[in-house]
């Protein structure tokens, strides 16, 4: 497996996000082995970044993560996130304020069984914090030893800017995949200037660009994609068409549409490093496997091309959380 650079920090160019395991999908949580067997596959296949958060689950993800790095914890990069869960009574969504960092950082090191989180990100910009304040507090935990690097999630370039004057960010975290190109236009060449990685999540379109999705009925009620408007209507239809072509393009080369998803966006830069999602052994397996798939400048230029999929990718009210634009 390839490995690039974060900023200074050393990552598989191939990552694992381990939210489907607890959150969001249909059928997480009711495997934790087959969970737990995917990331030990992950690290033997060389995958070093392992991404999570405190609000998966809430906390069942990250002490999923913990229990599978039991004697393996020096093996990998640890990436998890706070600010989605306030521990200090506000109201309201996002809670980046110093008090709550302090008290998050303390639940995740004990859910994860370590003493140092190697990248810790921002989850949401929380509005009602200024950044330099969260980013002050994220460096005294580096200070500390508590916290390896500072890292922000969905943050747009005004913020960036902001919170790395106070202290070098070493990644943003933002969603990127042939389904959704925001990052291009405002993000990434920012974090070019400053020097900072990134890392696209939700990088196969929440599955959709693995061509296994058909139809939404193949979702529990309580699938965060039962009511997201790209999986609804017509967009679904044409979204259908869009993965279709990338899965035209894979049977071309004799490799899976995933595989075909993760290459392109591995094309796109040596300071990319996408987490797929996954809760099997199998896929990871597929999904690591695209380290070696190199696409043509023809079959660059042919996804690229491809529009952008219909519909937000999240919710009204979880839009809004989001920097983007
Ligand atoms: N910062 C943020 O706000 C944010 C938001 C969302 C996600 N994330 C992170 O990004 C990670 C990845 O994003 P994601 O999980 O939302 O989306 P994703 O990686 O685009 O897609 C995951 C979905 O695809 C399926 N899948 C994975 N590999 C497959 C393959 N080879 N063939 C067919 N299906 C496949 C998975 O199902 P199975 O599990 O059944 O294989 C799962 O349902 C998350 O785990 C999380 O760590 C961060």
């Amino acid at each position: 497996m390839k490995h690039i650079h974060l900023r200074d920090l050393d990552v598989s160019r191939i990552g694992l996000g381990t939210m489907g395991m607890s959150h969001a999908y249909t059928g997480a949580g009711t495997d934790d082995d087959e969970s737990v067997r995917t990331i030990h596959r992950a690290l033997e296949l060389g995958v070093t970044l392992i991404d999570t958060a405190e609000v998966y689950g809430p906390y069942i993800n990250e002490e999923l993560v913990g229990r599978a790095l039991k004697g393996r914890r020096d093996q990998v990069v640890l990436a998890t996130k706070f600010g989605l869960i306030t521990h200090t009574g506000r109201q309201g969504g996002a809670d980046s304020s110093p008090a709550n960092i302090r008290a998050a950082v303390e639940g995740s090191l004990k859910r994860l069984g370590t003493d140092r989180i190697d990248l810790y990100y921002q989850h949401r910009v929380d509005p009602g914090t200024p950044i330099e304040e969260t980013v002050g507090a994220l460096a005294e935990l580096v200070a500390e030893g508590k916290v390896r690097h500072i890292a922000l999630s969905e943050a747009g370039p005004e913020t960036i800017r902001r919170a790395h004057a106070v202290h070098p960010i070493t990644a943003v975290q933002s969603e990127y995949s042939l389904f959704t190109r925001d990052p291009e236009a405002r993000v990434l060449p920012v974090l070019r200037e400053l020097g900072i990685g990134f890392v696209p999540f939700s990088p196969l379109g929440r599955g959709f660009l693995t061509g296994t999705i058909r139809s939404t009925e193949q979702f529990d009620r309580n699938d965060f994609r039962a009511d997201n408007p790209r999986f609804a209507g017509e967009n679904f239809q044409h979204n259908l068409a869009l993965a279709d072509q990338v899965a035209a393009i894979a049977a071309e080369i004799g490799v899976t549409p995933a595989q075909v998803a993760l290459a392109w966006l591995l094309a796109q830069g040596d300071d990319i490093a996408p987490i797929p999602g996954t809760r099997r052994v199998a896929r990871i397996e597929e999904n690591v496997a695209a380290d070696a798939v190199r696409l043509t400048g023809e079959q660059l230029a042919a996804l690229s091309s491809l529009p952008p999929a219909a519909g937000d990718t999240h919710t009204e009210a979880q839009m809004r959380m989001m920097e983007r634009g």
